[in-house]
C-alpha cells in the first residue's frame, strides 16, 4: 500500500481534501501511517469510534508516545503545564466540567440570543451594502461569532485583533503537522491570552453579573466543582473555539453556495429551509475535518477486503469527519451540495457521543442568520477572486473571501 495514499503535507490534499478521502475509502478504510495513527474514513467507523467507551480523548495521559520525537516530547510537555479542558478529558471530570456550562448553550437558551445575533449581522451588511463590496472573513464571518461569545461571558472586544492572532497560533499548535516554530508561536501567544483572561477575572470577582465567566466564577468560588486552573482553562476552550469554527462555517458555507448557484437561490426564496440547510452546510465542507481518540482495549476494525484490522491500546485513531461526511454509504452522491437533503442532519460536523460540540446551537444559529439575512438583502452576490484554502490539516477554511454585492 502506498504511504502517498495519506500525505498530510500535499498541498493538492490540503486545497480540496475528498477525493483523498474518497481514495482511502475505497482502498484502505483503515489505514495504519507508519509510526502515526490509524485514519478511518467510513462513516459507520468514525461514529463507532466517537460513541465507543472503549476510547479516551486524554491523549497526553493514555497515548503510547514516541520519545524520539522532539516535537512529540515538546507537545506532552506544554499540555502537561495547564489544567485539561473538557474536550480532553474523559468522565468523571469531563462529566462534572461540562456540567458547569451546559445550561447555557442549549438551543433554547441560545435561541434567546437570536434578535442580538440578527443586530450584528445587520451591522456588519448594513457596511457592505454602503461600500458595495465586503471581505467576508473580517467583514462578517469572524465578528459576528467574536462579538457573541465574548458577550456571553461579557468580555471586552476591544483588542480583537490581538486575540484572533493569539487564536490562530493557539490552534496552529494543535494541527498534527505543527513545526517547533509554531509549537513557541502557540506558547508565546498562551503566555499572553492568560494573563490577560487572569485580570478579566480578577476583575469580575469583585462584580459578578449573570454571564457565563461569572458562573464559572461562583463554581470555582464554591470548592470541589471548579480549580483555578481548570477555570482559565475552559474560558480559553470556550473563547478559542467560538473563534476559529463558526467564522469558517460562514466563510465555507457561503463559498459553497456561490458555487452552487442553484441551491444558493433555492435558500434565499425558501424560508422553510432556514431550520436545516445549515446541517448540509456542515455536511458538505465543516470547519473541522478530524479529531483523535486513544484506543483503550483492542480494537477491531475491517479493511476494504473485509480482513481484521487490530488497534492495540494507547495507539490513537484519527476519526476523520470530513470523509465520513462524503461516505456514499451513508450520503447518497455525497459530493453534490443537496440544501434538502433527508439526512444531511447525521453528518458529523460536530462529531458523536460525550464530546459532541457544547457550541453546537450556537454556531448554526449564527451561520444560519448570517448567511441567510446576507441572501436575502442582496440580490447580487459575486466572488471578487478566487479563495484559497488555509494551509491547515485540523481546521478548514479559507482567510480571504472578497466580494461585491448589490
Ligand atoms: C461550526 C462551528 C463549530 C464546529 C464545526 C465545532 C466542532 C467541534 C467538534 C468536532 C468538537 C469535538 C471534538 C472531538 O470530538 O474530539 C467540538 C467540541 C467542542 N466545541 Fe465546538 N465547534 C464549533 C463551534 C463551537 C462554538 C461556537 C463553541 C462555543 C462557544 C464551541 C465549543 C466547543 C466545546 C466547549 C467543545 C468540547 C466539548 C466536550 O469535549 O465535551 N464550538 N466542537
Amino acid at each position: 500500500m502506498s504511504e502517498l495514499l495519506w500525505n498530510p503535507f500535499d498541498p493538492a490534499f490540503r486545497a480540496d481534501p475528498y477525493p483523498f478521502y474518497d481514495r482511502l475509502r475505497t482502498e484502505a478504510p483503515v489505514y495504519p501511517v507508519p509510526g502515526g495513527s490509524t485514519v478511518l474514513t467510513r462513516y459507520s467507523d468514525v461514529f463507532a469510534t466517537l460513541r465507543s467507551n472503549q476510547v479516551s480523548r486524554d491523549v497526553e495521559a493514555n497515548a503510547l508516545w514516541d520519545e524520539n520525537n522532539p516535537i512529540a516530547v515538546r507537545r506532552r510537555e506544554r499540555r502537561r503545564g495547564g489544567a485539561k479542558t473538557i474536550l480532553n478529558l474523559d468522565p468523571p471530570d469531563h462529566t462534572r466540567l461540562r456540567r458547569l456550562v451546559s445550561k447555557a448553550f442549549t438551543p433554547s437558551a441560545i435561541e434567546r440570543l437570536r434578535p442580538r445575533v440578527e443586530a450584528l449581522v445587520d451591522t456588519r451588511l448594513d457596511a457592505a451594502a454602503d461600500a458595495g463590496e465586503i471581505e467576508l472573513i473580517d467583514g462578517l464571518a469572524f465578528p459576528v461569532p467574536f462579538e457573541v461569545i465574548s458577550e456571553m461571558l461579557d468580555m471586552p472586544t476591544d483588542r480583537a485583533d490581538e486575540l484572533r492572532d493569539w487564536s490562530q497560533a493557539l490552534t496552529q499548535g494543535l494541527e498534527p503537522t505543527v513545526t517547533m516554530e509554531e509549537l513557541d508561536e502557540a506558547e508565546t501567544a498562551i503566555m499572553q491570552l492568560i494573563p490577560y483572561l487572569i485580570e478579566i477575572i480578577e476583575d469580575r470577582r469583585r462584580n459578578l453579573g449573570d454571564d457565563v465567566l461569572s458562573g464559572l466564577i461562583v463554581a470555582e468560588e464554591e470548592g470541589d466543582r471548579l480549580s483555578a486552573e481548570e477555570l482559565i482553562s475552559f474560558v480559553v476552550l470556550l473563547y478559542v473555539a467560538g473563534h476559529e469554527t463558526t467564522v469558517n462555517l460562514i466563510g465555507n458555507g457561503m463559498l459553497a453556495l456561490l458555487r452552487n448557484p442553484d441551491q444558493l437561490d433555492l435558500w434565499r426564496h425558501d424560508a422553510s429551509l432556514d431550520a436545516t440547510a445549515i446541517d448540509e452546510l456542515l455536511r458538505f465542507d465543516g470547519p473541522v475535518q478530524h479529531t483523535v481518540r486513544v484506543a483503550m482495549e483492542p480494537m477491531t476494525f475491517e479493511d476494504a477486503a473485509g480482513e481484521p484490522v487490530l488497534v492495540q491500546p494507547g495507539h490513537t485513531v484519527l476519526t476523520v469527519l470530513g470523509a465520513a461526511n462524503h461516505d456514499p454509504a451513508m450520503f447518497e452522491d455525497p459530493h453534490r451540495l443537496w440544501l434538502q437533503r433527508p439526512n444531511a442532519g447525521r453528518h458529523t460536523a460536530f462529531s458523536a457521543g460525550i464530546h459532541y460540540c457544547l457550541g453546537a446551537s450556537l454556531a448554526k444559529l449564527e451561520a444560519t442568520v448570517a448567511i441567510t439575512r446576507f441572501l436575502r438583502r442582496f440580490e447580487s452576490i459575486e466572488l471578487a477572486g478566487d479563495p484559497e484554502f488555509r494551509d491547515r490539516l485540523t481546521i478548514r477554511g479559507v482567510d480571504r473571501m472578497p466580494l461585491t454585492v448589490s
